[in-house]
């Protein structure tokens, strides 16, 4: 830990492990995480904690100072570039100036209309010492959604799913239970739905399992549930339905069933349900994605069954892969087989979740929107 290069390492490492914190909380804003040092010592570490709450460097800050303790002179490590514009609440730039750090050393920039350098010229302007490219991919690698909506407007689109080792979706007999996965691993699951603003299913799996799609707790998160039904076969008693006013649903179908049953049609538009037209062919993911880049939606969640995760794999739309495997082989008591096609996951991660084992992954396609930062990233 002597060269500078491993020290300003070890301290971004530290805020890129506060930054973590904040995933599932902060959505659609970017995680991030910052650390304040001086002489040696570690006088503040923050991190966002949720939507619409105080900055990462103000919460360091802030924790500098209920410890009594100056950050004048100090060291910032900051896991994004400080913002400098009013939005939910005032610019992190002013507050780094006003507080008299030093050195802000920055993982990677942030290619926001808004930011986009501007954060990292004012410290600069104001005599204050900058360094970027610390851990860039790291911190590009946990925000890649973030990064995805902002260089591009398309939602990063996560693909999740439970299997058993031979790769059964779900258990043929539902006497014999409706569950592939422990209570444990289903809970770690919602930690993902709380991350997105919307969670897509194929119809027969709202027809099979009647899902609520909620994230539970919810803390606050009210994502939109889709249902991709083509032929409008969603039955009206679904609980998907109950409370369409708190967590709104979007059903995607196409004209030729919304003219054949105008009747259902009318009663799902009374209970709040909302419709998309599109295509009569796996095409209809991409005008999905379409609409909902158009209302800013910046994560999507494919949560099966079987046959949509196919078409969303086949169509190399996924940018995140997460799987839950059981520790059983069905055989013939299972159905709804998964059939990934090639995938190799890069950055994978991974561990046991009750009995279950959790592993997660990008894509080539969503690893490399982290990773190739572009010429002009600042
Ligand atoms: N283990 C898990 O993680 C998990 C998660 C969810 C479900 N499941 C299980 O999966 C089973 C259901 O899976 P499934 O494969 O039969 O059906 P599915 O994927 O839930 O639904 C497929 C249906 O969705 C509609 N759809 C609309 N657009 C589509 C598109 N672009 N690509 C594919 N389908 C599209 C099609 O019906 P239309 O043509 O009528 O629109 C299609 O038949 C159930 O047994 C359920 O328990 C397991």
């Amino acid at each position: 830990m002597d060269r500078p290069g491993r020290v300003d390492e070890y301290y971004m490492k530290m805020a890129l492990a506060l930054a973590r914190r904040g995933i599932g909380l902060v959505e659609p804003n970017p995680a991030v995480g910052c650390v304040i040092v001086k002489a040696g010592q570690v006088i503040g570490r923050g991190w966002h904690r949720g939507f619409g709450k105080a900055h990462a460097e103000v919460e360091a800050l802030r924790d500098c100072r209920r410890q009594g303790l100056d950050p004048a002179g100090a060291t910032m490590y900051v896991t994004l570039e400080p913002c400098c514009h009013f939005g939910k609440t005032g610019p992190c730039t002013k507050e780094i100036i006003q507080a008299r750090i030093a050195k802000v050393v920055v993982a990677t920039g942030d290619p926001s209309g808004h930011a986009n350098g501007a954060g990292l010229e004012i410290l600069r302007q104001a005599g204050i010492e900058v360094q970027v490219g610390v851990c860039q991919a790291q911190a590009r690698l946990l925000n890649g959604p973030f990064f995805k909506f902002v260089q591009t407007g398309r939602p990063w689109v996560i693909v999740k799913w439970a299997q058993s080792i031979d790769g059964m979706l779900a258990i043929a007999d539902p006497s014999a239970g409706r569950y592939l996965t422990s209570q444990a691993a289903r809970n770690h699951a919602h930690i993902l739905r709380r991350r997105t603003q919307a969670i897509v299913v194929g119809i027969n799996t709202v027809l099979q399992d009647d899902p609520l799609l909620t994230p539970r707790p919810s803390k606050g998160r009210r994502p939109i549930r889709v249902v991709m039904d083509r032929g409008l076969r969603i039955p009206l008693d679904a609980r998907i339905l109950l409370d369409v006013k708190t967590f709104p649903v979007l059903i995607c179908t196409t004209r030729p069933a919304m003219d054949d049953r105008q009747a259902i049609v009318q009663q799902l538009q009374q209970r709040g349900a909302e419709f998309l037209v599109g295509p009569d062919d796996d095409r209809n993911i991409g005008s999905l994605l379409d609409e909902l880049a158009r209302r800013s939606i910046q994560q999507v969640l494919i949560e099966g069954g079987a046959r949509l995760i196919r078409s969303a794999l086949q169509a190399g739309l996924a940018d995140e892969i997460h799987l839950y495997i059981a520790p059983i082989s069905l055989g013939n008591a299972g159905k709804a087989r998964i059939e990934p096609g090639y995938l190799m996951l890069r950055n994978p991660t991974g561990r046991q979740v009750g009995p279950d084992v959790w592993l997660s992954g990008l894509t080539d396609q969503g690893y490399n929107l982290c990773v190739d930062i572009p010429k002009d990233c600042p």
